[in-house]
């Protein structure tokens, strides 16, 4: 019962000594060309693999990454689990971006920054965080994770999710209906969402125009997401006030495209979080070993939802 590593090969060495030390009945490879096909139960991978048929034993597929969007869930056998990233480095990661990016909004960082090219020293007046109202789309393991490091900072939070969901200290929507109440008060929307059939150019010109004058957006969720021609005129109509986006579709931009050069856009190439691989191997043994005592991996895919 192998486990097959298909990705970079510095992450590839953490993972081997892991599992040498703590899962030594495991066999680990990171070459697929001289594994034994049929001894493969594990893979662990960002995309499918163009010959994954040949792993006719596989149990389980474990996306390197929290995103499960990047697999085409269709060609991967009913009957193998699919497990996204569920690991703490990812989640310090994601709460350390997501509190500088609020915080660059709520303190104007891009207009100061606007200010210093152009030799301006002029004072904007401050609204109080109290006065600031952070929404979540998302309410998962990242979206949640995030509120929690928002919340010494004083701003009222919410959050949105698919299914009811209760979190001390947040104003929980859900559905339609709740998502129009949450974008009705919310004056930074941050995006934590998995990208899904529902959920593709879901930051749109309808959704902005629900958010109050002045609002800004953070989006950390996938690039197919977002329209940017929405955003554009958004902000530049003025009923945006600015975006920190990491995500964009296609990655990268495209030579000349405005994101690169809008003075109300704050843009990160795709880093808002990264897999670390001392604390995913951890995550990923943990996994198989509950698979083993017949228990589901945690961050197991549910196929239908696509997340
Ligand atoms: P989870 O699966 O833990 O949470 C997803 C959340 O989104 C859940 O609350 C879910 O609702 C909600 N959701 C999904 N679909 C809908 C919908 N149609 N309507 C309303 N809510 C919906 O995911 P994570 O928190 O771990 O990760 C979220 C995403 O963050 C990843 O899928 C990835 O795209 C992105 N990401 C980006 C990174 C970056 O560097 N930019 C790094 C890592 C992740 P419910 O609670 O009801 O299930
Ligand atoms: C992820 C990502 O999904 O890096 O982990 O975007």
């Amino acid at each position: 019962m192998t486990f097959l590593f298909n990705s970079d090969a510095r992450r590839g060495a953490i993972f081997a000594e892991a599992f040498a030390r703590d899962l030594p009945d495991v066999p680990f490879s990171m070459d697929a060309s001289s594994v034994d096909a049929d001894a493969v139960r594990y893979l662990i991978t960002w995309t499918v693999p163009k010959d994954l048929g040949r792993y006719r034993n596989l149990e389980i597929l474990f996306s390197i990454g929290a995103g499960v969007d990047q697999l085409n869930l269709e060609t991967i056998p009913a009957h193998v689990k699919v497990v996204r990233m569920v690991e703490e480095g990812i989640v310090r990661m994601m709460q350390e971006y997501v509190a500088l990016a609020v915080l660059a909004l709520h303190r104007n960082l891009p207009s100061y920054l606007a200010q210093q090219r152009a030799g301006t020293w002029s004072a904007i007046p401050q609204v109080q965080a109290a006065e600031r109202r952070v929404g979540v789309l998302g309410l998962g393991l990242l979206g949640q994770a995030v509120l929690e490091r928002l919340r010494p900072f004083g701003f009222p939070l919410a959050g949105w999710s698919r299914s009811p969901r209760e979190i001390e200290g947040v104003a929980c929507h859900h559905g339609d209906t709740g998502l129009k109440t949450l974008a009705s008060k919310t004056d930074i929307l941050v995006c934590l969402l998995p990208l899904t059939r529902e959920t593709r150019g879901f930051l749109n010109a309808e959704l902005f125009s629900i958010l109050p004058v002045g609002a800004a957006l953070v989006h950390t969720g996938r690039g197919p997401q977002l329209d940017h021609e929405a955003l554009l005129s958004a902000l530049d109509s003025g009923h945006l006030s600015g975006a920190v986006v990491d995500v964009t579709d296609p990655e990268p931009l495209t030579e000349g495209h405005p994101f690169w050069s809008h003075p109300s856009i704050v843009l990160t190439p795709h880093v808002a979080s990264v897999t670390q691989p001392a604390t995913a191997v951890r995550a990923v043994i943990e996994g198989i070993r509950r698979h083993r005592t017949g228990l589901d991996p945690i961050g197991l895919v549910d196929r239908e939802r696509g997340y």
